[in-house]
């Protein structure tokens, strides 16, 4: 927990750096929104769920991801962070550094303001592990990853399996994301897992809540077998 919050407010922080004042990234974001964003994403990040595209804006306003990841995967566009097609695309060639850290400040502050509450509250809820399950995470983690989770995203994680070549042709498909490039911490894809991908914005569930299938020792570990074992690093180059 505290670990979590520190890099919280070591986020914040970077923001500030930047040299540009709040009213500044908000005027600059909403500008930005208005122009590039709302067509896909919606008055207030609420994304029409009857939108015709193959896969279907998430909605912003429930978004999981932290102003920071914000930046990244509309620097790099989603695909660099796993998920399987670019319909979310870069947005580098188009704007700035500024520009883009201005647009995720306006899409947090004015859209998903509660983010960090409901999750320090969704957080304290869980069920806390003792030192003899935390030593346990890796292999109770890997059992349930290889059983359930690679069925969707492959043993490896990359988003490949024998499920998803089956799938392909069924047109409201959607594709597992490759948990190698994800940016989602571990305390993150714990709470993804759990509540799965409706819950945090995406049109329906497409990823399914796990809640009623594992207790949280058990999504922990998990959670904890995918930021130790399948995720890899992932710095995109300018
Ligand atoms: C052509 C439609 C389209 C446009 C334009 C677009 N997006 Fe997206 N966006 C998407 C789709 C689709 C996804 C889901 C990506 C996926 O899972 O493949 C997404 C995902 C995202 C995510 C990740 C959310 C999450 O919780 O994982 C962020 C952040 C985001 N968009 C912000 C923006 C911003 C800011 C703009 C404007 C600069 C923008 N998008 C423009 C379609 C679009
Ligand atoms: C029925 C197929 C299916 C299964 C089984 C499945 N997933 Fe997913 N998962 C998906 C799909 C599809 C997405 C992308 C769309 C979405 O988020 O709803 C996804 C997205 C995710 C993400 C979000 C990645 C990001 O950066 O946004 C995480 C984390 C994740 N899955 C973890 C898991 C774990 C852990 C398990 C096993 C407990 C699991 N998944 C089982 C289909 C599945």
């Amino acid at each position: 927990m505290k670990l979590f919050t520190a890099a919280l407010i070591l986020s914040t922080s970077l923001f500030g750096a930047e040299g540009l004042t709040h009213e500044q990234m908000m005027q600059t974001g909403k500008n930005i929104y208005e122009t590039t964003c709302i067509s896909c994403h919606g008055v207030n990040g609420n994304t029409d769920p009857e939108m015709k595209l193959v896969v279907r804006p998430r909605q912003l306003s429930k978004s999981i991801l932290s102003e920071d990841q914000m930046f990244q995967i509309v620097k790099h566009g989603a695909h660099t962070f796993g998920a399987h097609a670019d319909i979310m695309p870069t947005f580098k060639y188009v704007y700035d550094d500024n520009q883009i850290r201005s647009v995720a400040h306006y899409v947090s502050q004015s859209f998903n303001k509660e983010r960090t509450q409901r999750i320090e509250k969704l957080l304290n809820e869980s069920t806390k592990l003792s030192s003899e399950q935390k030593a346990q995470r890796l292999k109770v983690g890997a059992k349930i990853f290889r059983r359930k989770c690679g069925m969707c995203h492959g043993i490896t994680g990359n988003g490949e399996s024998e499920y998803v070549e089956q799938s392909k042709a069924d047109e409201n498909f959607i594709y597992p994301y490759n948990l190698q490039k994800i940016l989602l911490s571990e305390e993150q894809i714990f709470l993804y897992a759990k509540f799965g991908g409706h819950f945090w914005g995406t049109a329906k569930n497409d990823m399914p809540s796990w809640k009623k299938r594992y207790n949280d020792v058990k999504l922990k570990s998990v959670a904890h077998y995918v930021a130790q074992k399948i995720k890899k690093p992932n710095n995109p180059q300018e």
